[in-house]
């Protein structure tokens, strides 16, 4: 059933980036819309695209070109089961000039993130690193076969400025902490190894700021936010404007660099 949405989907899809391609006159070379200069046309892949940043990066996405959407709500997709998404990915056809992950969690439901040593809790932490850290990796590793090997393309994955070790004053939250450390590493590691086959392709990790979506509302309180649809126009002229140089890196919603 998923996979006979997903095979449609695509179809639609292909015809419609036919048509965007026509319209705005993309040929293998030609990327950007006319009169917009570095705003990318786009085939792009959006996971989680039921969370708050994920729904607004979609819409966003789909005013510049074509775009398919899984989440777990919506499609059954499970990052952290690998069987899931070798299913979900298998059935999808690329190629896409952008892959967005924008799954996480800052806990486990039911559990908030540990304020001290005393709430350190084994499971918990193997939980969190199998949602944030194994699950866009093990995106990456289905979605690669999607991406063109020749020309410029993107996977971005949505990390947290807390995951960096360096910019860590405060303490506390270790499990999203470490969880968010690993998939910049997961996600560094795999850049290295993805330039080898794809040569301009562009592997990043994004910090968002700090988003007004259900995700760890409780904790915004008293701390400016952005509303999703801001955050996702951040995060989009931040990847507009990467280069093949930027490969591997871990990058804030202004387009700074956070220390690892
Ligand atoms: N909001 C912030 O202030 C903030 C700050 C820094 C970093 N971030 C990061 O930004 C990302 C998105 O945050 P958000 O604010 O948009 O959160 P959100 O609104 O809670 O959305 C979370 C998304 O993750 C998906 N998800 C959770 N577990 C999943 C699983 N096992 N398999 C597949 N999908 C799963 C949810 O899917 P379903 O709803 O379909 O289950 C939903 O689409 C997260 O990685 C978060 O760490 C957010």
């Amino acid at each position: 059933m998923i996979l006979r949405r997903l095979r449609g989907f695509s179809v639609r899809s292909l015809r419609r980036g036919y048509l965007q391609k026509r319209k705005h006159g993309r040929g293998s070379g030609g990327r950007y819309l006319s009169g917009k200069a570095k705003e990318l046309v786009l085939r792009a892949l959006v996971v989680g695209a039921s969370g708050g940043i994920g729904a607004a990066l979609g819409a966003a996405l789909r005013r510049r070109g074509e775009v398919v959407g899984l989440s777990r709500s919506g499609d059954g997709l499970d990052v952290t089961d690998e069987a899931s998404v070798a299913r979900v990915f298998g059935a999808l056809e690329g190629p896409f000039d952008l892959v967005l992950v924008a799954t996480g969690a800052l806990a486990p439901e039911g559990r908030g993130p540990e304020k001290s040593l005393r709430a350190l809790d084994a499971g918990q932490l193997a939980a969190q690193f199998a949602l944030n850290a194994a699950g866009p990796a093990l995106v990456l590793k289905h979605a690669l076969r999607l991406m063109p090997r020749e020309g410029r393309s993107v996977f971005a994955a949505l990390s947290a400025r807390v995951g960096s070790i360096g910019d860590n004053a405060l303490g506390g939250w270790y499990s999203y902490r470490a969880s968010k450390a690993a998939l910049n590493q997961l996600v560094h590691t795999a850049a290295i190894e993805v330039a080898r086959s794809h040569r301009e392709a562009i592997c990043v990790t994004l910090h968002p700021g700090t988003v007004d979506t259900g995700f760890g509302a409780e904790f915004h309180k008293g701390r400016e936010t952005v509303t999703p649809e801001a955050a996702a126009g951040n995060l989009l002229r931040v990847l507009d404007g990467l280069t093949v140089a930027d490969t591997g890196g871990f990058f804030d919603w202004s387009g700074a660099r956070v220390p690892w």
